[in-house]
């Protein structure tokens, strides 16, 4: 993912991967097998069938396409799917195909049975995804060579492959493109107890000690970043790596409750998960807009960050949790937001919806 922002690539609660290190890390603690991929039961289900079918058949498996959040599994999926498939996993994104002949010579590169994956696919071009219609469809690409009097059109047959397209915006998706995957799928945030199975995981594959036997010194502190990872894997495991690193510098090694909440309180992380880029966000429409209706663009700008960052990364966990909520006239707090945030508000208006004046902040 490629955001120009300041804050948000460096909070560590961003669910984008912030450096190749990290990176090495997560591929790591990356399930291999679709029985090891934990929660969203209902695609792992569709997918699993889907799979068995086409194995069945000697067939590639129909296109799929996978939205949501940053650091929800996508690229985990597509990986997965491969593997299943027993296929060569080819990774692309829709910045690196930025002409049409990028396109074709990732296409005609393919061998039978490939999984081709696009990360961030709604950045294809309009030029480029014209030329994967008929690819998606009856696998062959349409090239037009030479120019002017002589331009002519040749059909290039392609060897069968599967298309697995990535998207934090689904929005952002022609329909011409989207009815042309078979398999549609949007990832939802993970609740508590899936993310605290993906931990336990990791705190397996990185050997981090139990305590002494009885103890739920371990299992407590995993809760604990469970609870606070805003319903995303990524976020989950890179606490667990900053908890971890405390552990060993402040203490034995060991996870416990208390020290994980002073590493996670350092890390300016709360106990709902929030960190300062949200907290600042909900800041700013409190204070500096009443509470909202308010425009992204103008909260943007008041941050200074970017609109497309804060609705991809900030924004989905708040909706989720109930703290925001998008109306006509735009963003707007809601009251457990306010309670979170220790505002205070008007008692005479704390009943009624969408007042301007909703909110004011305890100093003033
Ligand atoms: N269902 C899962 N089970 C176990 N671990 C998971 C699961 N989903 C994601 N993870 C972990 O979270 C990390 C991030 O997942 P992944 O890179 O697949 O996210 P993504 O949706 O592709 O994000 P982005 O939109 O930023 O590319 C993975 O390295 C993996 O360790
Ligand atoms: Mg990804």
């Amino acid at each position: 993912m490629s955001y120009n922002t300041g804050m948000a690539k460096e909070r560590i609660i961003s669910p984008q991967a912030s450096d190749t290190r990290d990176e090495m890390l997560s591929i790591s603690l990356r399930p291999a097998r679709l029985s090891e991929y934990v929660g969203q039961a209902k695609l792992i289900e569709k997918l699993s069938i889907t799979l068995a079918a086409v194995r069945q058949r000697h067939e590639p498996m129909e296109h799929v396409l996978l939205h949501g959040p940053p650091g929800l599994g996508k690229t985990t999926l597509a990986h997965i799917i491969a593997g299943e498939m027993s296929a060569r996993l080819v990774v692309t994104s829709g910045p690196a195909l930025s002409r049409p002949g990028d396109l074709v010579g990732t296409l005609t590169n393919l061998g039978d049975g490939d999984v081709l994956f696009i990360d961030e696919i709604h950045r294809l071009p309009a030029v480029v995804e014209e030329y994967i219609y008929p690819a998606m469809e009856d696998f062959k690409i349409d090239v037009t060579v030479d120019s002017g009097m002589h331009a002519r059109t040749i059909t290039m047959p392609l060897r069968p492959f599967t298309l697995i397209g990535a998207t934090t915006r689904a929005g952002l998706i022609t329909g011409p493109l989207r009815s042309r995957f078979g398999i549609t799928h949007n990832l939802d945030f993970y609740g508590t107890e899936d993310l605290l199975k993906i931990l336990g995981r990791s705190a397996e594959v990185m050997r981090i000690p139990q305590a002494a036997q009885g103890s739920h010194a371990r299992e407590a502190s995993l809760e604990m970043i469970a609870r606070r990872s805003r319903g995303t894997p990524r976020i989950a495991n890179r606490l667990l790596r900053r908890v971890r690193d405390f552990a060993q510098v402040r203490g034995d090694g060991q996870l416990d409750p208390d020290l994980t909440d002073i590493a996670l309180r350092l890390e300016g992380v709360d106990t709902l998960g929030l960190d300062e880029l949200d907290r600042k966000y909900l800041g700013v429409i409190a204070s500096v807009y009443q509470g909202g209706p308010v425009g992204l663009e103008a909260v943007a700008a008041t941050l200074s960050e970017d609109a497309a960052t804060l609705e991809d990364v900030v924004e989905p966990y708040l909706l989720q949790i109930g703290f925001l909520a998008r109306t006509r006239r735009g963003r707007q707090l809601t009251h457990a937001a306010a309670e979170h945030l220790g505002l205070r508000l008007p008692p005479r208006l704390a009943d009624e919806d969408d007042q301007p004046e909703l909110f004011t902040s305890p100093q003033g």
